[in-house]
């Protein structure tokens, strides 16, 4: 769907491999083109960005998030930046959940123990996990996933606290479940599971370090589906060694691929590689919005979803 519909109105250059291209390569790419579109690992900094003047036009990210792209720069040099919210919230947040009840109900664990022949017998006391009535969840970033994430805590018994920096412009709307807005230290003193769903920019890097989880319950969890970099990944390695958390369920690393040893050598951790927006519907409508946004652009209508 998104590349007939690209194929229709401009010639398309297609990296066809099934890597990347490196930085060099983009740079020489992007050269006499008006649009591009960016997957997350593509990192389209200022070189990139300039390689591509005076014709280039808009840059389309498939994602919502748009760390890898210097989006300032491209205001400056006329570039419009898009990205593909809204279509992706759910599948995010259906993610979210089955990181916070794959980790609580040590899902992953059990599933490690049976295949190397671990379980021997059903037991009354046997991988006791902790359940979700009745507890708090505190959400960190309280944009559309963040409340498509609180949505689904009703079905569980579970009350919603959340921290944004915008409070305002993140209020409940009307028919939306009740969350009440905290401070962020409160929110990792209270809740029992807490999960990540602010954008990544410098005030939110390492906005979870060793001091934020040393205030959080030792029983509590923490859930990272936004950007690795949020989390500062060697302090939450420490914390989980040391049981001052509970656990931790991750869809997201400081260095992507790469996952810190320390936390691979923990059973207490639950680690999914990156697969928040992966489902076949939510992948065709983001490539579809994606071409959509560069189509609008290169006929000279406005980005349908810009983020600058
Ligand atoms: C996003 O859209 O930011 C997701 O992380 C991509 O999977």
């Amino acid at each position: 769907m998104a590349m007939a519909r690209l194929d229709e109105a401009c010639d398309v250059d297609l990296n066809d491999r099934d890597t990347f291209l490196s930085h060099d390569e983009l740079i020489a790419r992007v050269r006499g083109k008006q649009g591009l579109i960016a997957m997350l690992p593509d990192t389209v900094d200022r070189a990139v960005l300039e390689a591509g003047l005076p014709d280039l036009k808009v840059v389309a990210a498939v994602a919502v998030g748009i760390n890898n792209i210097d989006a300032k720069t491209a205001a400056e040099l006329g570039i419009a930046v898009t990205n593909t919210p809204d279509v992706l919230t759910e599948s995010t947040a259906d993610l979210t959940w089955s990181l916070i009840l794959g980790i609580m109900r040590r899902v992953t664990e059990g599933d490690r123990l049976v295949r190397r022949g671990g379980w021997k017998a059903w037991a009354f006391d046997f991988m006791l996990g902790t359940e979700l009535r009745g507890k708090q969840l505190g959400i960190v970033g309280f944009g559309r996933i963040g409340r498509a994430v609180a949505a689904r805590a009703a079905a569980f018994g579970v009350r919603v606290a959340y921290f944004a920096r915008n409070p305002q412009a993140s209020k409940a709307g009307p028919g939306e479940m009740p969350a009440e807005p905290m401070p962020l230290d409160r929110l990792l003193a209270t809740s029992d599971i807490v999960s990540l769903h602010c954008p990544l920019t410098p005030e939110t890097r390492h906005l979870i370090d060793q001091t934020a989880l040393a205030r959080m319950k030792r029983s509590a969890y923490l859930i990272n589906a936004s950007r690795g970099p949020v989390v500062d990944e060697a302090a939450l390695a420490w914390a989980l060694k040391n049981r001052l958390i509970a656990g931790a369920g991750l869809d997201v690393y400081e260095n992507e691929p790469t996952v810190l040893p320390e936390l691979m050598a923990l059973e207490n951790v639950l680690l999914c590689p990156h697969l928040g927006s992966a489902t076949s519907e939510t992948r065709t409508a983001m490539a579809d919005l994606a071409a959509r946004n560069i189509v609008a652009v290169l006929t000279g209508q406005p980005p349908l979803t810009p983020v600058t």
